[in-house]
């Protein structure tokens, strides 16, 4: 039988991207070392990096036909990510990002449109054969509509064996009020330095430490913090930290939170410990960070 299946459900997005040895000044009109597309968005971004890792993972999340889409599906297939799950809208535009990578410093700066293709629901969701799938991710968004996503999988995992359990995992990323309501949802709950600062924490082991009774009882929460690696406590309430461990030069960091969650997912989906997890997370996101794109990261 095929190995059951990790699926992450979020944004897919084409990204224009221009990497640069300076940030530009505004108003100035200047040349980039090198230009390329690449298909984004945080959940599109882990599949790379599973498949890339050799996890077999499907995508799910909304496209509209044209031009962008067409790319965006021809690269989910180069890599092996299984995208029966995508849902077509007949309104709205497929988001697209312009994405400066300055490779001196490795920085990102992206500026999104991503405002008006309807995102997945809890009924394109109801579609969706759990049994296929042995751990689902969702990226933050309209969180109302993922509640409801994640309560049918903890009512399938209700009626099945324990083994043939699926389990799930949440990222909270953008500092919003709305997707806050996810942080109690879930077996592991991502949270961004972002999220963490915005609700006054000042570092990973904090941050963890102090969302804890946000997520619910037995659930594991992981803060990722750049350079400084990343923090995690488990069901059992024990500290777990790793350092970053940056490559010989940080060129490109875009995507480098989609590169760790995907590892640590992937860790834990084979029952890797959580402190081997959180290492290998940010083992991968090094790697990721020294290369443009995601090719050499394994
Ligand atoms: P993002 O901003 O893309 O969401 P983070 O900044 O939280 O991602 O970083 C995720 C992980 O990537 C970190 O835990 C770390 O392991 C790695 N990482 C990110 N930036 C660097 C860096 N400059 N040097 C080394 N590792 C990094
Ligand atoms: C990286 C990324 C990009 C995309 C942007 C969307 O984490 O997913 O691929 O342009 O973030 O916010």
């Amino acid at each position: 039988m095929e190995d059951k299946r990790i699926l992450c459900v979020g944004l897919v997005c084409l990204d224009i991207i221009s990497v640069v040895d300076a940030y530009p000044v505004e108003d100035t009109d200047t040349r980039c070392l090198s230009q390329r597309w690449q298909r984004g968005g945080n959940a599109s971004n882990s599949c790379t990096v599973l498949s890339l890792l050799g996890a077999p993972c499907a995508f799910m999340g909304s496209l509209a036909p044209g031009h962008a889409a067409d790319f965006i599906l021809a690269d989910f297939r180069r890599r092996g990510v299984d995208v029966a799950h995508v849902v077509w809208q007949s309104r709205g535009d497929t988001p697209c990002a312009c994405c400066l990578v300055n490779s001196a410093s490795g920085s990102r700066t992206v500026t999104l449109y991503d405002t008006n293709l309807p995102d997945v629901t809890a009924q394109d969701f109801e579609r969706v054969d759990l049994r296929r799938y042995k751990w689902i991710h969702w990226e933050g968004r309209n969180a109302a509509e993922q509640v409801k996503m994640i309560q049918q999988v903890e009512e399938h995992n209700r009626t099945c064996p324990a083994q043939e359990r699926v389990a799930t995992s949440v990222e909270v990323e953008k500092p919003r009020q709305e997707l806050y309501q996810l942080l109690g949802y879930g077996d592991v709950v991502f949270v961004s330095k972002d999220v963490a600062k915005d609700s006054g924490f000042q570092s990973a082991p904090a941050a963890v430490q102090g969302l804890r009774p946000r997520v619910r009882p037995g659930a594991t929460v992981i803060c990722a913090w750049a350079e400084d690696g990343a923090a995690a406590l488990g069901p059992d309430g024990t500290l777990v930290r790793s350092p970053a461990f940056p490559p010989a030069r940080v060129v490109d960091t875009l995507g480098a939170g989609d590169t760790f969650n995907a590892a640590v997912i992937l860790a834990l989906s084979r029952g890797r410990s959580l402190q081997e997890a959180l290492t290998f997370g940010c083992r991968v996101a090094g790697r990721k960070c020294g290369v443009q794109g995601y090719e050499g990261i394994v």
